[in-house]
């Protein structure tokens, strides 16, 4: 199995594994691999929350021109990867190789495995999906299936995610880095579309992050539905916990944005969210964790952010003296040290391009 995580968060996702009893190898940047049971491989699909892909490698073959490509496809037996109607889907990378031309490779690939969707056909509305992930590297093909059918990231809750939000695989790299599990409230006065919020309710809930229905290999002739069901009844954690979890954000369509996705992601009865500017924050001893993805400021120069990032260090200090603070920020020393000297860099990686951290001031009561 080989599962993509963010390249700098490798060892957060093999952590997940390890707690999912998966033993798990760094293999390439954002790259891990695992031998693993079928059961391993369902468990890590429906549990893992800070993985964006888990593929399973089907085989490979070399190929050097198009008519190799068409002969050899065949062999591997994609047939079993592929549901009753399901439309297959390549994506394909070629490097130093014959077969250079992305496209033309995935072209043929249909021509022998089955026709693509056509996105403007109304009639391929409705007609599920299965990628297949093609690394051509040095005249070999690799080909891999994707396990859940789409990036894990791509949570179903999340309809309207909004103008600046965090994926929701770093949301919850960072709350497993500060070690966050549901033991303390949780509060994001910066909460945007919620993304941090819904991540914080549903691994205290101890609830799958991307429910348990849609994943493309329940449609796979070889489903095993009574591992299937013994997958999904793996909590991993110990007992839920009910804390309270609440965000704040100034502006009313982010808010909106938040309330649909708590809605969505059934979390509403520990969740809730409330229109404040962070200098409204509102005084509780704690304990508790404040975390938030505060503005990156792609718009402003980091300058015109430092007011912001002072203030919010400065309410947080006042306001809430026995709460832990966390964010995820620009990796900006500056800037980090205008919202709190006492900030400790726990990981480091992109974001949409911007070179972000997770950085916490703890430690978190678990
Ligand atoms: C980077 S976004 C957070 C995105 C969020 N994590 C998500 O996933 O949608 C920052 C948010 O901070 C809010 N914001 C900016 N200044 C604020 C302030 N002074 N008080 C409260 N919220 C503020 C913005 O409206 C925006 O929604």
């Amino acid at each position: 199995m080989g599962v993509v995580s963010t390249p700098g968060l490798e060892d957060v996702t093999r952590a997940e594994l390890d707690e999912l009893g998966i033993r798990a190898r760094r293999i390439a940047p954002g790259l891990l691999e695992a031998e693993v049971t079928t059961r391993q491989l369902y468990v890590a699909t429906v549990w893992l929350r800070t993985a964006s892909r888990v593929m399973l490698r089907i085989g490979s073959f070399e190929a050097e021109s198009f008519i190799e490509l068409e002969r050899r496809a065949p062999r591997i037996d994609w047939s079993a990867h592929l549901g009753d109607g399901d439309a297959p889907a390549f994506r394909v990378t070629s490097h130093r190789s014959a077969l250079w031309h992305t496209d033309a490779i995935a072209e043929r690939l249909h021509g022998v495995v089955g026709r693509a969707v056509d996105p403007d056909d109304p009639d391929d509305a409705d007609t599920p999906v299965q990628s297949f992930v093609i690394r051509v590297d040095r005249d070999t093909v690799h080909v891999s299936v994707d396990v859940a059918g789409d990036g894990l990231h791509l949570r179903p809750w999340r309809h309207r995610p909004g103008k600046a939000p965090i994926r929701p695989t770093l949301a919850a790299a960072a709350l497993r880095l500060v070690g966050w599990d549901g033991a303390v409230p949780l509060h994001d006065p910066f909460c945007g579309s919620g993304t941090l919020l819904v991540e914080a309710a549903l691994l205290a809930a101890r609830r799958p992050p991307g429910g348990t229905g849609g994943f493309a290999f329940q449609h796979w002739p070889s489903f095993e539905p009574g591992t299937w069901a013994s997958a999904k009844a793996h909590r991993p954690g110990d007992a839920p916990s009910v804390v309270p979890i609440t965000g704040a954000d100034r502006d009313d369509d982010a808010l909106v944005r938040a309330a649909e996705h708590i809605e969505a992601a059934e979390v509403g009865d520990t969740t809730s969210v409330a229109r404040a500017a962070v200098s409204d924050l509102t005084p509780d001893d704690g304990p508790g964790l404040v975390i938030a993805n505060p503005p990156y400021g792609n718009r402003l120069a980091a300058s015109d952010l430092r007011p912001l990032y002072q203030r919010f260090g400065t309410v947080v200090a006042e306001r809430r003296p026995g709460w832990s603070l966390a964010v995820i920020a620009p990796d900006d020393p500056k800037l980090l040290g205008n919202l709190d000297r006492r900030l400790e860099i726990l990981a480091r990686f992109s974001n949409g391009g911007t070179p972000v951290v997770v950085a916490a001031r703890g430690p978190v009561p678990g």
